[in-house]
């Protein structure tokens, strides 16, 4: 497509992380279903296709006793993440270039494997290596994550692309046409009328692709190589390979077909115990367009109740703010994005309002259990049923780690070194929870770089002051509390 360059050295791919890849989320997930993965301080990671580091770098720096191990083909994206491995003075972590068709054995055995936006944007002897490196290097407890576009929502990518493909010319670099192919696709579908169903399916998408930049569309959407796969097809593969499925990363959300109790015991009839064609059919139901799949050794006994005790061996944590509800005893919790919960039932008041004074940190179950004496909130059936509730609904966080958060702000606070070296350069840092967070302001940036751990209030606003002095000190001093607040809360500040 551009001559023999690899198309990730000639054009850069958007640096980004993703929480559902990091080994807190895996572990997680793995407990959940009555597993026992390595502890996420101390384990081996491992991504294919890492590109420049982003998701792990962040990954390695917040957790100083695990290794992390992650390659990629592209040379030039490996070169600028050993820098700043190098400027951060990680000793955890090694990124080469290399092809994952020439990487085996040598690497050792992983307890987390990710391959996130790699097995649909590859050929078929790489997706096939994939598979095999994944059972050959697999710890025998361990998780893999994989990532690819499925059926049948996939289709409506797979449409949009070949209209793409089709207004490109090849005549110049690609991704300087993204927004003439994108045009066209805009001009066909404005040809239908407002409401058509066919329009609005691919206008739906359309949307999500224009979120991204020109080289994400570029690498994303017109790659040589673009593969999606049934459920079923991906997973003949994996269990081809000595894995079986686990689940996926996220838990599905709240309206998902998978909580209706009429269509979980129309799937079981029709597929009794047969997760797979369950999952397959709910993903037709779903129009399903993409899956972040995890998969274990096939040899590996799980549970798919949810067993109460797997709570026992998690933390809880929530980023929700309380406020009175209207009925007596009830209150009202509502999530950053604005998502609102009454909660009226005295245990999980009591659980909501632990964890609001613990955020960021979450709270094991032996720091919860006396809280919740007397609330009628304990972990048997039922109370694991509510809390998977909450889960699901994103209230209460589920994680297996603790990061190196602070219990309270510190007096002289220190944003993580990873975080300040990404928002210096691109302005938008990875916190230790591993949530990506934009910083477009500059007096906020400026602030930011600040926080070095060398500066009390008094330092950090005489700090800021010489850094604006066109903004009042007045002005600089009342935004100084909500914004430490801010990037506390958003877990960036270490302990
Ligand atoms: C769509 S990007 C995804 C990058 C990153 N995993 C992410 O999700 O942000 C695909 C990556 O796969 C890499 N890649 C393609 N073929 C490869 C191969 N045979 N061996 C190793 N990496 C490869 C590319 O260089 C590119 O960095």
């Amino acid at each position: 497509m551009q001559g023999a360059q690899n198309p990730y050295d000639a054009v850069a791919y958007p640096r980004l992380a993703f929480s559902d890849t990091h080994p807190d989320r895996l572990a997680t997930m793995a407990i959940l279903h009555g597993l026992s993965p390595a502890p996420v301080d101390r384990c081996r990671v491992l991504e294919v296709a890492c590109n420049e580091g982003a998701n792990l770098i962040p990954m390695a720096y917040a957790i100083p006793a695990s290794e992390f191990v992650g390659f990629d083909l592209a040379r030039l994206p490996i070169e600028r993440g050993q820098e700043r491995i190098r400027a951060l003075g990680l000793k955890n972590i090694r990124i080469f270039a290399a092809d994952l068709l020439e990487v085996g054995a040598e690497l050792g055995e992983f307890d987390y494997i990710i391959a996130h936006g790699f097995y649909s944007w590859v050929p078929a002897p790489v997706r096939e290596r994939l598979l095999v490196l994944c059972s050959e290097l697999l710890a025998p407890n361990g998780i893999a994550f994989v990532s690819y576009n499925t059926l049948p929502g996939g289709l409506v990518r797979d449409a949009i692309r070949e209209i793409m493909l089709y207004r490109i010319d090849g005549t110049e670099h690609l991704e300087k046409q993204v927004g003439g192919a994108l045009e066209l696709v805009h001009f066909l579908l404005a040809s239908r009328s407002e409401g058509d169903a066919y329009r609005r399916l691919m206008e739906e998408h359309l949307k999500k692709i224009e979120e991204r930049t020109a080289p994400a569309t570029f690498h994303d959407e017109l790659s040589e190589a673009f593969h999606t796969v049934s459920f079923t097809g991906f997973m003949r593969h994996a269990q081809q390979n000595g894995l079986q499925y686990l689940c996926e990363a996220a838990l599905p959300p709240p309206p998902d077909p998978c909580y209706r109790q009429e269509i979980r015991s129309a799937m079981e009839a029709m597929a009794p115990g047969n997760i797979i064609a369950q999952e397959q059919m709910l993903d037709f139901a779903r129009a399903r367009k993409f899956r972040e799949t995890l998969l274990c050794r096939a040899d590996r006994e799980m549970r798919r109740d949810y067993p109460p005790e797997s709570f026992r061996r998690l933390q809880l944590a929530s980023p929700a703010t309380s406020a009175q509800g209207d009925a007596p005893g009830a209150m009202i919790f509502t999530l950053p994005g604005g998502i609102k919960m009454e909660a009226n039932h005295p245990g999980a008041v009591a659980l909501m309002l632990a964890l609001e004074r613990a955020w960021p940190r979450g709270l094991g179950f032996e720091e919860i259990e006396p809280r919740l004496a007397g609330t009628g909130l304990s972990l048997d059936a039922s109370g694991a049923t509510m809390l998977m509730r909450m889960a699901v609904a994103k209230f209460v966080e589920l994680h297996a780690w603790r990061p190196r958060l602070p219990a309270g702000m510190p007096e002289r606070p220190r944003a993580s070194a990873a975080s300040r070296q990404e928002i210096r350069a691109h302005s938008q840092g990875v916190t230790l929870l591993h949530s990506m967070v934009k910083l477009d302001d500059a007096v906020a940036q400026k602030f930011f770089l600040l926080l070095d751990g060398t500066r009390d209030r008094g330092a950090l606003l005489e700090a800021l002051a010489g850094e604006f002095p066109e903004i009042p000190r007045e002005e600089l001093g009342k935004q100084l509390e909500p914004s430490l607040q801010y990037f506390y809360g958003a877990g960036f500040i270490e302990a």
